[in-house]
């Protein structure tokens, strides 16, 4: 399957730039793409990764009003915020780009002109709620009320946040606006809009579809329920913060394109800006996505999949030569657990139970992050961050398992073999057969990886440090020191090996571990570009030569302790955790 592809474009999902990034956002659309574009760059082949911040909308005018600034204040913010956020946890973007970009409505117009060519675009009348008080109308949240299908007394214009409903603004029970300053009684009124005609589509996309019988069920049961009902979806609202629709008539003018029509198309823009900021021309983006030779790969959280496994995908099929997704990768939700109850609950603004990203990593180092939502990533099922687990898989199996091993293989070499990798003796059984095993368990690893098991390849990593723990506790070293040099030289040989191999398996998981014990091995691992190079993971499974010089050993992931753990999940209780 993937022979036939050349290079892999990687998307995660544009996070708003309207709050801070949480733990959930990463488990779910960042850390496993940013987990198998490392190891793809790793393996030598062309890979490009796109993100950055979703940046219209209503709840980001919302947020401007309630606090008074402007809505430009608002994403420069979080903009700048969480780019900082991806930073510290060590995402690999090649672009963290902005849906506000110059450019971006270019491609954005481009867009919906092409699908308007195509006949796909309607424009219908709409009745919508209207504020005489604020003199507008109220799409989306600018209008709150009762749920039509629950009942629940909070719901918004669009859709319920209790039972998950969407639905006509009409539809809404007893409307009241909720803008600061109003929250009068609205009128229905007749607003003009346009509509992506998605039935236009039906057939194409169920063919893609069923093509793709590998992607994971909940991405396949999401779409496939969508397509069988498609209908016209309003692509504009009634704001002036978003992309200008691009049709020269009055009625236009005071509307805006729908941010989910924008957003993923900033994927495209965010592309064509990369190649124009590298120098590589305006048309380098092209091949990205226009190639069929490209294998386009979407990272997201499971409430994003209509939209690109349907709704953008539909959106490609109205364009001029665009590649579709060839996978979606949906994760599911990472609650988080309730301490006091020890039950898993959703994270929620208004719980106050939701983790900041930049709250965590002031307080916690990025491989005690990533290893620990690598470890609970929720792939199939939802998972939950609990800081009872943090603590004892951390501590219990990256510190004591791979940490552990690492540290008393390197300091022991060092101390008793002048800095250098020993020259080793005749191999026994044991020796020759934990050798043999390294470019097997490191295939494993890769193995997860190419089919998005992130859960099982982290796994197998750390199957590598207990297998070679017990190798280590059964040729005990440190008492055949007294004894029998050239035995103690051979086993540490062989465990300079498998810290090699530690070395290369932890790197897409762990680049700070891995650069660190990277650097005391005095190894390369160097970052190759989007054009690809050298294949490193495999050459990596290549033996050190006896002699080769090691630095000093440091300790690669300090254990935390348990009382630290403890004051922070308090503060976490208490909803300070943001
Ligand atoms: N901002 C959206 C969210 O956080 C995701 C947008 S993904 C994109 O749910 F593809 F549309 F960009
Ligand atoms: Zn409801």
């Amino acid at each position: 399957m993937s022979t036939k592809f050349e290079r892999t474009l990687v998307t995660s999902a544009l996070p708003y730039a309207n709050g801070h990034i949480h733990l959930g956002h990463l488990a779910g659309a960042y850390l496993p793409a940013d987990i198998y574009v490392r190891y793809k760059r790793l393996r030598g082949k062309k890979v490009l990764y796109i993100c950055g911040s979703d940046e219209y909308g209503v709840p980001i005018t919302l947020t401007a009003l309630k606090e008074g600034i402007s809505p430009q204040d608002v994403i420069d913010r979080y903009h700048a915020a969480n780019a900082e956020s991806f930073a510290r946890f060590g995402m690999s973007f090649d672009v963290y780009g902005r849906t506000s970009w110059p450019l971006h409505v270019d491609t954005t117009q481009a867009f919906f002109q092409a699908l308007g060519q195509g006949g796909h675009i309607d424009q219908q009348e709409m009745e919508l709620w209207h504020s005489e008080a604020s003199d507008r109308f109220l799409p989306d949240r600018y209008v709150k009320g009762t749920c039509p299908k629950c009942g629940y007394a909070d719901a918004n214009g669009d859709e319920c946040e209790n039972c998950g409903a969407q639905y006509a603004a009409h539809e809404l029970i007893d409307p009241r606006a909720n803008i600061p300053g109003d929250s009068s009684t609205p009128a229905l009124r007749k607003s003009a809009h346009w509509f992506l005609r998605l039935q236009d589509f039906t057939d194409r996309l169920r063919a893609w579809l069923d093509g793709h019988p590998e992607w994971r069920a909940n991405v396949k049961g999401i779409a496939g329920g969508w397509v069988s009902e498609l209908h016209a979806r309003c692509i504009t609202r009634d704001t002036d913060w978003g992309v200008p629709i691009p049709i020269d008539d009055p009625i236009a003018q005071g509307k805006r394109i729908y941010v989910w029509f924008d957003a993923p198309i900033g994927y495209v823009t965010n592309t064509r800006q990369w190649g124009i900021d590298k120098g590589l021309g305006d048309d380098a983006w092209q091949p990205w996505w226009k190639d069929n030779a490209t294998r386009l790969i979407h990272f997201i959280g499971k409430d994003n999949v209509p939209f690109h496994a349907v709704i953008f995908p539909a959106m490609l099929m109205g364009q001029d030569g665009y590649i579709l997704p060839d996978q979606v990768v949906g994760n599911e939700y990472l609650n988080v657990v309730n301490r006091e109850t020890g039950v898993a609950e959703k994270g929620s603004k208004s719980k106050g139970n939701m983790i900041s990203v930049r709250w965590f990593l002031e307080r916690f180092s990025q491989d005690a992050a990533r290893y620990y939502l690598a470890a609970i990533m929720p792939e199939s099922r939802d998972a939950a961050f609990d800081w009872d687990e943090f603590r004892n898989r951390y501590n219990g199996e990256l510190c004591d398992v791979v940490g552990n091993f690492v540290h008393r293989s390197l300091t022991m070499t060092v101390k008793n073999f002048d800095g250098k990798v020993p020259e080793p003796g005749a191999l026994d059984a044991d020796d020759q057969a934990l050798l043999d095993s390294l470019p097997v368990q490191l295939d494993g690893v890769a193995e997860a990886l190419e089919e998005f098991r992130f859960r099982l390849s982290l796994e197998r990593f750390i199957e590598i440090g207990r297998k070679a723990n017990q190798y280590f506790d059964a040729k005990a070293p440190w008492t055949t020191r007294k004894t029998d040099l050239v035995r103690t030289a051979t086993t540490l040989y062989v465990c300079c090996q498998v810290v090699r191999t530690l070395c290369t398996a932890m790197a897409p998981f762990l680049p700070a571990g891995a650069e660190k014990l990277a650097g005391i091995l005095n190894i390369a691992l160097p970052n190759n570009g989007p054009d690809g190079g050298d294949d490193i993971w495999t050459a990596a499974k290549a033996l050190l030569s006896a002699g080769a010089p090691l630095n000093t050993p440091e300790v690669l992931f300090p254990k935390l302790d348990p009382d630290y753990i403890a004051a922070l999940a308090e503060e976490h209780r208490a909803g300070k955790a943001h």
